[in-house]
């Protein structure tokens, strides 16, 4: 048993479609990531660093190899039994925030407590409290397009953050934002995070931001180069 590890990744591969279009995207990766633990995942455009992401996020299948997460085989899971393992154990947060446009900022961070089916009462305390946390208490009940960008990332860390996932996949959260934005948002994702234990990876291409976490993990061509 590997349950020493949150993440357990053994000769990972993964190709988009198939005969002469074939791309080959993952090539055996390995990986492990201890519970707790804030890694980086940097190297250049179209390495796969996504399709990595989305893969320990359920979000994709893969060809060959192993993927545990929190010692449980992900790809033996069909559809429904893979988005209940990901809307417990998992936050999302992407480079642009996706918020939901029309709901409010409290409404958007609500929406994985209700979706898991926690009270309303609940799920508004907690969104809250999330907002207060980001300095964000005020735009409560603003909707995306009242809000700037930075402010939406923010919202949208809140939102992946609400249910206390025990994973948080970030790919380029802070691309779309200028340096001042970037690290104000990262630090308090951070802090949330070392505070409750929380898993995170955070694919990136900013030295600044992979400079704060534990470990960075270099890939290139579909496989890591250096963990
Ligand atoms: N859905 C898809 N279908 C076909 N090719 C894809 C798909 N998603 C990604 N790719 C290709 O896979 C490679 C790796 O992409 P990606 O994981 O997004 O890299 P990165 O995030 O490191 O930039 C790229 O060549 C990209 O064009
Ligand atoms: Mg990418």
């Amino acid at each position: 048993m590997s349950d020493s590890f949150i993440i357990d990744i053994n000769g990972l591969e993964k190709t988009y479609g198939s005969g002469s279009s074939a791309v080959r995207v993952l090539r055996g990766v390995d990986l492990k990531i201890a519970k707790g633990e804030i890694v980086a995942i940097t190297g250049p455009s179209g390495t796969g660093k996504s399709t990595l992401l989305n893969l320990i996020g359920c979000l994709d299948r893969f060809d060959k190899g192993s993927l545990l997460i929190n010692g449980e085989d992900v790809s033996a899971f069909n559809i429904d039994e893979l988005s209940a393992f990901r809307n417990k154990n998992i936050g999302f947060i992407f480079q642009l925030h996706n918020l939901l446009p029309e709901f409010n900022a409290l409404e958007n961070i609500m929406m994985p407590l209700l979706i898991r089916r926690e009270t309303k009462k609940m799920a508004r305390s907690k969104a809250m409290e999330l907002l207060k946390a980001f300095n964000l208490e005020d735009r409560a009940l603003h909707k995306p397009g009242e809000m700037s960008g930075g402010e939406c990332q923010r919202i949208a860390v809140a939102r992946a953050i609400a249910g206390s996932p025990e994973i948080i996949l970030a790919d380029e959260p802070t691309g779309s934002l200028d340096s001042r934005n970037a690290i104000a948002l990262l630090d308090i994702l951070l802090s949330l995070c070392r505070e409750h234990n929380t898993t995170v990876v955070i694919v990136t291409h900013d030295m600044n931001v992979a400079a704060k976490t534990d470990r960075v993990i270099s890939m290139l061509d579909g496989i890591i180069i250096n963990q």
